[in-house]
C-alpha cells in the first residue's frame, strides 16, 4: 500500500452503475453517539452493465456491524467491508436484497456530512457524498431508488422525527420512552436528496393549495423560541410555489413540504425532496434583527430550493460533472423569481455584480475552471460561483437566444423527456435544440471553455452613407488545462442612442434587429446599420445579456450622456460605474489625484433625478468595490493603492454632493414602521448610501448623524448601516457603537456575525490583531460555520488591504486557520483557502506571502482532499 495522490475522476471516464437499486428500506434508532442504521437494498443488475460484475458499495468512515442477504446472515468470508468500501465480489442472483447495519457517532460528526447533531437535534446533509457516511450505498446520483425511511428516538429528546416524503405513521413504542415515525417517498431519487430530521424544534404550519387542487401542508421547523421569525420565509415559499406554476408550469407533487433551520451549516441550503434543511441566516428574520439583505436573500434561497423540486429533483444529474444542469438552472429561475417579486433592473444590476465579484475573479485566476468540468478531485470543491452564477448566465444568454416562446417551449420539453431521469448538459441543450430548430453546438461551448471573453467594439459612424458600423471582435484568454480557445456564441444585446436620447432603429441591410440581439460567433465580425442619421453612441451588452468584458472605447463624454439617456437601466448604471472605474484604475496606478467632475456631474443628475427609483440610484452611485477594481488592473495590483483611490474618489463625491446627499437623506427619512418590501428597502439603501457618503470625511456632522441613526433605528437594516459607517473612521463612537451593539444583541448568533463581519472588515493596521482576539471571544467557535466565514472568511474575502498586508501577517494567518480546521470540517477549511483565488494578480511582495503561506499549506501532511486540491490547483 502507497500513499498516493488519488487519481482524479473524468466525466470522459463516466460508466452507467453495474448494480441499480430499486427500493430502499431505511431504519434509524437515534442516539447521540450510537445511531444504528439499517438499510434494506433491493439492489438489480444493471442490464446496461458489464457482466458478472461485483457488487461495490461507498461508505466513508463506516462501521459495519451486520449483513444479511434476503434474510440470511452472510459469513464473513463471502464480502469484504472497510471504513469505505463493501464488496459482494460473488453476488448471488441477479437481484436479491441486502440488508446492512451500521453504527453512526452523530456528535463526533464535525464536518456537517451525513448524519450529525445541531444544537442537539439531529439532522443531515447528504449532498454530495454524504450519504455513504451513513450506510454503504452506490452513492452516485444515476441511482435512483424510492425510500421508505422508518425513524425511532427518545420522545423526550427528539419529539420530532422527519423525513422525506408523506408521513405514513407514527406512534409511541409501548414500554419504552421511545416513539417512531415512518415516512415514505413515493418518488425515486437519489441517494444526495435523501434527508433526516429529529429533535425539539418549533413548528410554523401553512397550506397550499396547488394549480390543479391539490392539497400540501407546509412546515417550517425551527429552534425553539424562534417560530416568531419563521413567517417571512413561509410568505417567501408560497409565493414561490405559485409563481413556478405561472412561470414554468410546475407544480408542487408531494402532500407535505417541509423545511428544517438548523444553526450548524456547511451552505446555504439544502433541497432534500419534500425536506429542505437550511442554514437558519436563510430562515429567520424580524426587523430587529434582519437587514434588507437578509429578506431578500432567505426570499432567493427558498425559492431557489423549492425550485429544485422540479430543476435537480424530478429532473435530476447522471454524475456530478453536470452539476450546473440542476445549480445554474436553478439559480436562473430563483433570478427570474427575485425578478418578478421586486424591481427587475435592479435585481439584475445585484446579480451582475456579485457575478464579477466572485465569477470573473475565479474565471480570471488559477481556479478558473469550465461550467462543466472535465475533472476533479474533489466535487465539493466545484459548488463555485462559475457552476452557479456562470451557470445561470448561460441559462440566460439560451433565454436571449432563444426568446421567451422559443426558451418556454425547449423548457416544457425538457421536463417532458427527462422527469423522473438523472440528465446530462446534452439532454438539455438537445431539449432547446429540438424545440426550436436550432443548432446548439457552438454555443455549448459555453459549458466547456474556462475564461471570461473579452469582447472589444469599435464603431464608426458615415454621415454620407447614414451608416453605423460596429467592428467586433471577440477572444477567450488562456485558462488553467486550456490554452487556446475557439470562438463562441455570444448574444450581444446593442442600441443606437441618437442625439435626442432615444433609441434609433436597429436594421441591418434589409432586416430589423429582434430585440437588438447581435450574435457573435466568430472571432471578428462586422455589423452594419443602415438609415442612420445622427452619429450615435453604442450602447453595448444591454442588461449584461453576455458574462464578458466589453472593451467599447467609449469616452468620458459618451459615458456622461449614456448615464443621463440609455433606455436600457442597466447600462445606465454601467456608464456610471464604467466613469468611476476609469478614474479608480488612473488614481490606483498614479497614485495621482484624478479629475472626477465628469463623474460627479453624471452622479448628481442620477441623484436629482425624480423618475428614477432609489434603490437603482443606490446602485448607480455605489462606486466599484476594491475586487472589481483589483481585477480591472490584472497585474501588480497593491491593495493599499486601490483602497486609497477608492477613498479619494468616494471623498471627491461626498463633498461635492453633500447638499444633494443631506437633501436626500432628510427627505428619505421612513414614514412608519419598517416593511422589507422592495420599494422601502430601495429607500433605505439609498438613505444609507447617502449616509456613508456624508461621513467618509469623518466630519464631526458626518459622524454625529451616524451615531443618531445607530441608536435610534427602529431596524436592523438603519442600525447596522450606522455601525458599519462608525466603524470606518477612527473615532470613538466606533468602540462605544460596536460595545453597544454587542450588548444588545449577544443572545443572538446571527446578528453577532455581522458584528464580526464588520470589525473584521476594517481597513486598519490593527485589524489583524483585532480578529485574532476575537477568535477567543466566547461567540466565536471554529465548530460553526456561520462564525467561521463572519470572522475569519470576511477578513479574507472582504479586506483586501489587511489579507494581503505587505508583511504576509494575514495570509499567514488564513493559513493557520486553514490548517487548525482542515482535521474538523475540510469543506469550510477549502472554502476559506479559496480567498486566495486572486493571489497572482498581486504585486510581487504580496504575491510571495501568499504562495508562501499556500505553499506551507500544500506541504503539510494529512490534508484533506478538500484543501489539499484547492491548495495544489491555486500553485499550479
Ligand atoms: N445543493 C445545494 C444548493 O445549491 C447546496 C449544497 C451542495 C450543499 N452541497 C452542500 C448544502 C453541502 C450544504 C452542504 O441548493
Ligand atoms: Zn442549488
Amino acid at each position: 500500500m502507497r500513499d498516493a495522490e488519488p487519481q482524479p475522476i473524468r466525466l470522459a471516464d463516466y460508466r452507467p452503475p453495474e448494480w441499480l437499486v430499486d427500493k430502499v428500506d431505511l431504519d434509524f434508532a437515534l442516539h447521540p453517539t450510537q445511531a444504528r442504521v439499517t438499510a434494506r437494498l433491493a439492489l438489480r443488475r444493471n442490464p446496461k452493465g458489464t457482466q458478472g460484475a461485483p457488487v461495490i458499495l461507498d461508505g466513508d468512515g463506516l462501521t459495519l456491524v451486520r449483513l444479511a442477504i434476503d434474510g440470511a446472515p452472510l459469513a464473513g468470508s463471502s464480502f469484504e467491508a472497510g471504513p469505505d468500501r463493501l464488496t459482494l465480489a460473488h453476488p448471488p442472483a441477479d437481484s436479491f436484497t441486502l440488508e446492512i447495519e451500521t453504527l453512526v457517532d452523530p456528535t463526533a460528526n464535525t464536518q456537517l456530512m451525513g448524519l450529525y447533531r445541531s444544537s442537539g437535534n439531529y439532522c443531515t446533509q447528504c449532498e454530495p457524498e454524504g450519504f455513504r457516511r451513513i450506510t454503504y450505498f452506490p452513492d452516485r446520483p444515476d441511482v435512483l431508488a424510492v425510500y421508505t425511511t422508518r425513524i425511532e428516538a427518545e420522545r423526550e429528546e427528539a419529539p420530532i422525527l422527519l423525513s422525506n416524503g408523506n408521513l405514513v405513521e407514527s406512534g409511541p413504542l409501548p414500554g419504552t420512552t421511545r416513539h417512531y415515525a415512518v415516512w415514505q417517498d413515493p418518488w425515486p431519487k437519489p441517494s444526495y436528496l435523501f434527508a433526516l430530521v429529529g429533535g425539539k424544534l418549533a413548528k410554523v404550519a401553512d397550506r397550499f393549495v396547488t394549480a390543479s387542487g391539490r392539497e400540501v401542508e407546509l412546515g417550517i421547523y425551527v429552534e425553539e423560541g424562534k417560530a416568531e421569525r419563521a413567517g417571512y420565509a413561509m410568505d417567501a415559499l408560497k409565493r414561490s410555489m405559485r409563481w413556478d406554476e405561472t412561470a414554468f408550469g410546475r407544480e408542487y407533487d408531494l402532500d407535505v413540504f417541509n423545511i428544517v433551520a438548523v444553526s450548524d451549516f456547511n451552505m446555504g441550503a439544502m433541497e432534500n425532496k419534500g425536506l429542505n434543511v437550511f442554514n437558519d441566516k436563510y430562515v429567520l428574520a424580524s426587523p430587529q434583527v434582519a437587514t434588507d439583505a437578509d429578506y431578500s436573500g432567505i426570499e432567493g434561497v427558498i425559492a431557489h430550493e423549492y425550485f429544485h423540486n422540479w430543476t435537480g429533483n424530478r429532473i435530476t444529474c447522471r454524475d456530478w460533472f453536470q452539476l450546473c444542469l440542476k445549480e445554474g438552472l436553478t439559480v436562473f429561475r430563483d433570478q427570474e423569481f427575485s425578478s418578478d417579486q421586486r424591481s427587475r433592473p435592479v435585481k439584475r444590476i445585484a446579480d451582475v455584480r456579485a457575478l464579477k465579484a466572485a465569477q470573473f475573479s475565479e474565471d480570471s485566476g488559477p481556479l478558473a475552471h469550465p461550467v462543466r468540468p472535465q475533472s476533479y478531485r474533489e466535487i465539493n470543491n466545484f459548488y463555485t460561483a462559475t457552476v452557479y452564477e456562470k451557470g445561470a448566465e448561460v441559462v440566460r444568454m439560451l433565454k436571449t437566444l432563444l426568446g421567451e416562446a422559443g426558451f418556454r417551449a425547449g423548457m416544457d420539453l425538457y421536463f417532458q423527456r427527462h422527469d423522473g431521469q438523472a440528465a446530462t448538459i446534452e439532454d438539455f441543450a438537445a431539449a432547446f435544440a429540438d424545440a426550436t430548430g436550432r443548432d446548439l453546438t457552438q454555443f455549448s461551448l459555453w459549458y466547456e471553455q474556462s475564461g471570461t471573453p473579452v469582447v472589444t467594439v469599435k464603431g464608426s459612424y458615415d454621415a454620407e452613407a447614414r451608416t453605423y458600423r460596429l467592428d467586433v471582435s471577440q477572444a477567450v484568454p488562456p485558462t488553467p488545462g486550456q490554452p487556446t480557445k475557439a470562438p463562441m456564441v455570444i448574444p450581444l444585446v446593442v442600441g443606437l442612442v441618437g442625439p435626442n436620447g432615444d433609441d434609433l432603429p436597429l436594421t441591418l441591410g434589409n432586416t430589423v434587429v429582434e430585440r437588438g440581439v447581435l450574435e457573435l460567433t466568430k472571432a471578428e465580425q462586422s455589423f452594419v446599420f443602415t438609415g442612420i442619421d445622427a452619429r450615435p453612441v453604442p450602447s453595448l451588452n444591454r442588461g449584461f445579456s453576455a458574462p464578458v468584458n466589453v472593451v467599447s472605447g467609449l469616452t468620458a463624454d459618451e459615458r456622461v450622456f449614456l448615464a443621463a439617456h440609455d433606455a436600457d437601466p442597466f447600462n445606465r448604471f454601467d456608464a456610471l460605474q464604467g466613469l468611476a472605474l476609469g478614474l479608480l484604475k488612473e488614481g490606483a496606478r498614479a497614485g495621482a489625484p484624478v479629475a472626477p467632475e465628469a463623474l460627479i456631474g453624471a452622479a448628481r443628475n442620477i441623484l436629482a433625478n425624480t423618475a428614477l427609483d432609489p434603490a437603482f440610484k443606490a446602485q448607480a452611485l455605489a462606486l466599484p468595490g476594491e475586487g472589481e477594481i483589483a481585477r480591472e488592473l490584472a497585474a501588480d495590483v497593491d491593495p493599499d493603492a486601490i483602497y486609497a483611490a477608492r477613498k479619494a474618489l468616494k471623498s471627491a463625491l461626498g463633498n461635492a454632493l453633500a447638499g444633494d446627499l443631506a437633501q436626500t437623506y432628510g427627505a428619505l427619512v421612513a414614514a412608519g414602521p419598517f416593511t422589507p418590501d422592495a420599494a422601502s428597502a430601495g429607500r433605505r439603501s439609498l438613505r444609507n448610501l447617502a449616509l456613508d457618503y456624508l461621513a467618509v470625511t469623518a466630519s464631526a456632522e458626518g459622524i454625529a448623524r451616524a451615531a443618531a441613526q445607530f441608536e435610534q433605528a427602529d431596524n436592523m437594516t438603519d442600525r447596522l448601516a450606522a455601525l458599519a459607517v462608525l466603524v470606518q473612521h477612527d473615532v470613538p463612537e466606533r468602540e462605544r457603537a460596536l460595545a453597544a451593539f454587542y450588548e444588545r444583541f449577544k443572545a443572538d448568533a446571527l446578528v453577532i456575525d455581522k458584528w464580526f463581519i464588520l470589525q473584521a472588515q476594517i481597513a486598519a493596521s490593527d485589524t489583524l490583531e483585532r480578529v485574532k482576539g476575537l477568535m477567543a471571544h466566547p461567540a466565536f467557535s471554529l465548530g460553526n460555520p456561520n462564525r467561521v466565514r463572519s470572522l475569519v472568511g470576511a477578513f479574507a474575502a472582504g479586506n483586501p488591504t489587511q489579507f494581503n498586508r505587505p508583511d504576509g501577517a494575514g495570509h499567514a494567518f488564513v493559513a493557520d486557520v486553514v490548517l487548525t480546521l482542515d482535521p474538523k470540517n475540510p469543506q469550510v477549511a477549502s472554502r476559506l483557502l479559496s480567498s486566495f483565488k486572486t493571489w497572482r494578480q498581486l504585486e510581487p511582495v504580496r504575491r510571495a506571502s501568499a504562495e508562501a503561506a499556500l505553499r506551507r499549506v500544500a506541504d503539510t501532511p494529512g490534508l484533506s482532499a478538500d484543501v489539499s486540491d484547492i491548495a495544489t490547483r491555486a500553485l499550479g
